[in-house]
């Protein structure tokens, strides 16, 4: 967090002339200066900038603000990072809120990691432009490829030399350490001895949306198949890779001015693109879409346009994350390149206008497209149709917008002679079916979270513990925990009942009325049962039998070997015997109320000593106070003597 004071220094400090001019050619015009509006497209210049005041204002389009804002609409940040943009541009000192120390470590190791990958790129690029064997494999390959020098500068391209450690020991000698080094995966310890990993290859490095260098791709050279083309940097502290999409940082600009984005598969290809003058694309990565691009492309545009290569697999492929991008509303269309060609090549063979006008004049709608390409797969095979069918009404089923899903079935009945109202109820299917799974999900959501099936438990009563039903509880999430048992939530007993894992209603119903367990090693094994059920792990009882703590797998092992028998304080509340693995959608339920009368009961107990203390003392305060907490406790306790006769019952 960045304190008050920091910004203020920061925005006092930043000239907005010169901060502009970093992106548009400004013009004295007495005592402001002119431009041509970065924001909207004009040919006189309407946008305006004045340093007495701070501010810039367009009279064309309406934007304006002061430093801050134009750098936020420009680069596409938020209020803080534009703070550390302008921050860094004029060498201010950051000063950041108190840190815990954890935060500190964490923000330290972040921070150190980039400033690594920021010297790594420098460090490539050097080697790429100015090193010999650098320029006589890696800027020779690149120029083959047709990459020109603006292109290579704009990209930031680079060559990590051959030797295997030449990278990390120059890094080492300048200062920077080995554990940013070996946790950007930038080089590689193997018994004592640290490499670099992309030893050989020419280098993209992947900027985050504010420019910084988060991670590298590293093409080999070699023509020899056993070795991976790409090698990308691992996941990371800053590079999480299914949050990133290559070349938006050169491209957001553009995405938004045309409010479209060119969706391509790999580096390459954005990097022609661009050099015949497309800017707004980015590139998955070989993989497909995650939700995480998703929504960062979302902060862009709506519309997405994909250019494939020929390849049926590729397109295959992309489907699931394709029918994602429809999901969130967005738009997307499609371009198909000629056999044999990929973006990357078609811009190499070709003009300017040439790919241009061949994006254009074969630009098609998504759906349409998808279509069309499995019905000429299809062709009159009969099996093939219904799939091919089915498979399109998957992809308008997700469209949530009516309107645009209705254009689709018609169109889709006409491309595949098929009576609309035959997709209709297709769709209707699918979404209904989709509906009634997110409703489940929300109700089972709902029980998890805010409807404890019993009766909470006052919080005055937080400090008595039922230890003797604690090992009851232990004992049934060893055993059990994996079962799944239907329970009805008390306060609404004519609604469906929900199933679920004993082990998360019992954790439950304890942590939402914030019970604790009195018994350290009963509670050990709690906690560690608690952290299995929340990453969905099974509860496995070997596990805990041959637990490192020797009184911990003791106590398990005792409880396990307890079999099937009741425990007798358990049924002291009214359980009736027999085989308790065949009962748990009763048994665990009444467990849960008993080991909460228990509490509630003694804790009666406890508040009945109070009260004569409190009138020995005649401190009416408290014994007001006193009394109506005993109501409450009583009326709990019939509240749930009443519930377990009717469960009891049933
Ligand atoms: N990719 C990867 N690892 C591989 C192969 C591919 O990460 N072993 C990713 C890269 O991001 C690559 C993209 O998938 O850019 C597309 O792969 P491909 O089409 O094989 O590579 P191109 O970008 O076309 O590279 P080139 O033209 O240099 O062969
Ligand atoms: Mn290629």
């Amino acid at each position: 967090m960045i304190d008050q004071n920091t910004i203020e220094r920061v925005l006092e400090t930043a000239r907005i002339e010169e901060v502009i001019q970093d992106f548009v050619s400004l013009k004295k015009r007495g005592v402001n200066y002119i431009g041509l509006c970065p924001f909207h497209n004009e040919k006189t210049p309407s946008f305006t900038v004045s340093p007495s005041k701070g501010i810039f204002k367009c009279f064309g389009c309406g934007k304006g603000g002061n430093s801050a804002h134009f750098i936020m609409e420009h680069e596409h940040l938020n209020f803080i990072e534009a703070i550390k943009y302008l921050a860094k541009k004029y060498n201010i000192e950051i000063e950041e809120r108190e840190l815990s120390e954890e935060e500190k470590l964490l923000s330290n190791e972040r921070e150190s990691m980039l400033i690594v990958s920021s010297f790594a790129q420098k460090y490539f690029n050097d080697m790429l432009l100015n090193n010999d064997r650098g320029i006589a494999i890696g800027l020779s390959y690149f120029r083959e490829r047709g990459f020109n020098d603006t292109i290579i500068n704009k990209f930031g391209l680079g060559y990590c030399p051959d030797g295997g450690d030449d990278f990390t020991k120059s890094a080492l000698a300048k200062g920077y350490k080995i554990e940013y080094l070996e946790k950007t995966g930038l080089s590689i310890t193997r018994e004592n001895r640290s490499f670099d990993r992309f030893k050989g290859r020419v280098m993209f490095p992947i900027h985050n949306i504010a420019g910084r260098v988060i991670g590298f791709g590293g093409r080999t050279l070699s023509t020899d198949k056993k070795i991976a083309k790409y090698l990308n940097s691992p996941e990371s502290e800053i590079y999480h890779k299914s949050k990133v999409l290559y070349g938006l940082f050169q491209a957001k600009n553009t995405i938004v001015k045309n409010d479209l984005c060119y969706l391509v598969e790999g580096y390459t290809d954005v990097i022609s693109l661009h050099q015949s003058g497309i800017e707004n694309v980015v590139a998955s990565s070989g993989t497909s879409l995650t939700e995480g691009q998703i929504n960062l492309l979302k902060r862009f545009s709506q519309n997405v346009c994909i250019l494939y290569d020929s390849d049926p697999a590729g397109i295959k492929a992309s489907q699931r994350g394709i029918n994602m991008l429809l999901e969130q509303g967005i738009n997307v269309s499609v371009v198909l390149f000629p056999e044999g060609e990929d973006p990357d090549s078609y811009a190499r063979n070709h003009s300017n206008t040439e790919l241009l006008d061949y994006i254009n004049n074969n630009t098609d709608d998504f759906i349409r497209f998808k279509t069309n390409l499995l019905l000429a797969e299809a062709k009159n095979d009969p099996i093939k149709r219904a799939g091919l069918i089915r498979d399109v009404v998957e992809s308008i089923a997700v469209i949530s917008d009516g309107i645009k899903r209705t254009v689709y079935l018609q169109e889709c009945s006409n491309i595949l002679e098929i009576d609309e109202q035959i997709l209709y109820a297709e769709t209707a299917k699918l979404r209904r079916r989709k509906f009634q799974e997110q409703e489940k999900q929300k109700q089972r959501e709902n029980l998890k979270l805010n409807n404890p099936p019993t009766p909470p438990v006052p919080s005055f009563l937080h400090n008595v513990y039922s230890e003797t039903l604690e090992k009851e509880i232990i004992r049934v999430l060893l055993l059990y925990g994996n079962e799944i048992i239907r329970v009805v939530a008390i306060d609404e007993p004519n609604r469906d009942p929900d199933d679920i894992k004993i082990a998360n209603y019992v954790i439950t119903e304890i942590r939402n009325d914030e019970l604790e367990l009195s018994n350290l090693i009963y509670l050990k094994i709690f906690e560690e049962i608690e952290k299995f059920a929340s990453n969905n792990i099974d509860i496995k009882p070997e596990h805990f039998i041959n637990h490192h703590d020797p009184e911990l797998s003791h106590v398990a092992a005792l409880l396990c070997s307890q079999g099937y028998k009741l425990s007798k304080l358990w049924s002291k509340y009214g359980s009736a015997p027999g085989d308790e693995r065949l009962r748990l959608s009763s048994l665990v339920p009444e467990l849960i109320m008993s080991f909460k009368r228990n509490i509630l009961e003694l804790g009666l107990e406890k508040i009945q000593k109070l009260i004569v203390e409190a009138e020995t003392n005649k401190n009416f305060d408290r014994l007001k106070e006193l009394a109506s907490d005993q109501i409450k406790i009583m009326n709990l306790i019939y509240k749930l003597s009443k519930i377990q006769n009717r469960v009891l019952l049933r």
